[in-house]
């Protein structure tokens, strides 16, 4: 079995291509391996968001994540400053991770640029707080985009770095998950690549009836194919994407024939897109209203993540620090 590790960054509601992309995949997995799922908020902090913002923000991705399906029960489900022993590990690894190595980060780079007013510590130690979360459950696979390569590549080295340094063989070196190609990409409305969070781009799990409605009858189409069989253009095939992802198979055939006949509207195409798209987001955002108000039950299922991560990353730290030579008298 292996041991996953998933975190995602508290900033804003998590959207269709989320649920279709990594949460739906991690309700499924949560039961076939050993499974972390956490909020980086301490990640969040290089940006320096608004601390309410940041508190909210973490309760509507737990509120999220519970109602799409991921089980307390079965899975390690925590908030990263929950578990102190991550700082204290991300510390320790800091002493073998070598600034020019940290500054040639591409999201380094990138996030200088935008914040050049704010080029903080944080940000250059990403990388060592993103391995240490990794590797204080010794984690083997890790679910991420292509944005997050180079993050898991350093914690490869950090891990090989540290078991030659102290010539032992503790750390394994994680690879990225991949759910055996099952990944649905969803792309936007709006034509123009994959589903984001930006406005008009995306649908939120926490989208109304009636707003889903408004942004499928708005998404971007062409005017329709001219010959049978036609190729069909991006936009449209971006469609049939989403559509595939959530209505039946008899759905998806019945207009692709359409399409292929040159019969297709649009409007019946989004009509009923929209419908089965809120099929797929009302129950769970009627679940995500239920868990918001029920601040209880939340703050039960946060102690018994944070124990459960504690108890595995209190064991690796103990073992680190006496690799490293901390050691009682
Ligand atoms: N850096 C990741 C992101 O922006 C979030 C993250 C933090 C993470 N620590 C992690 C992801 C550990 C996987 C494993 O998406």
């Amino acid at each position: 079995m292996e041991t996953v590790l998933s975190g995602i960054r508290s900033t804003g509601n998590l959207h269709l291509g989320n649920y279709f992309g990594a949460l739906k995949n991690f309700v499924k997995m949560q039961h076939e391996e050993r499974c972390f799922f956490f909020i980086a908020d301490y990640h969040s902090l290089t940006t320096h968001p608004d601390p309410k913002m940041l508190h909210v923000n973490v309760k509507n991705v737990l509120a999220e994540y519970l109602a799409a399906g991921l089980d307390p029960e079965v899975a390690t489900i925590y908030v990263q400053s929950d578990v102190p022993e991550v700082a204290e590990l991300s510390l320790l690894l800091s002493m073998h991770a070598y600034v020019g190595e940290l500054e040639r980060t591409t999201s380094f780079k990138d996030k200088i640029r935008k914040q050049p007013n704010n080029v903080n510590i944080g940000l250059l130690s990403y990388p060592v707080l993103m391995a240490a979360d990794i590797l204080q459950h010794r984690a083997t696979r890790v679910p991420v985009g292509k944005d997050q390569e180079q993050h898991l590549e350093l914690t490869r080295r950090f891990a090989r770095r540290f078991n030659q340094l102290y010539q032992v063989d503790f750390f394994p070196e994680c690879q990225p998950y991949t759910f055996g190609g099952e990944l649905i990409k969803i792309p936007g409305l709006d034509g123009t690549g994959k589903m984001g969070k930006s406005e008009g781009n995306g649908i939120f799990l926490t989208d109304s009836d009636a707003a889903i409605r408004k942004k499928v009858m708005k998404a971007v189409t062409d005017s329709g194919p001219t010959a049978p069989d036609s190729p069909m253009p991006e936009v449209i095939a971006n469609l049939f994407t989403i559509l595939k992802a959530v209505s039946t198979p008899d759905t998806v055939a019945h207009y692709t024939e359409l399409w292929n006949r040159c019969e297709i509207r649009y409007g019946d195409l989004k009509k009923q897109l929209a419908e089965d798209i809120i099929g797929v987001i009302a129950p769970i955002r009627e679940r995500i209203q239920d868990i918001i108000n029920d601040e209880a039950y939340l703050s039960r299922v946060l102690k018994q993540g944070a124990e459960k991560a504690r108890e595995s990353s209190g064991a690796t730290l103990a073992e680190v620090r006496r690799i490293m030579g901390i050691k009682p008298f």
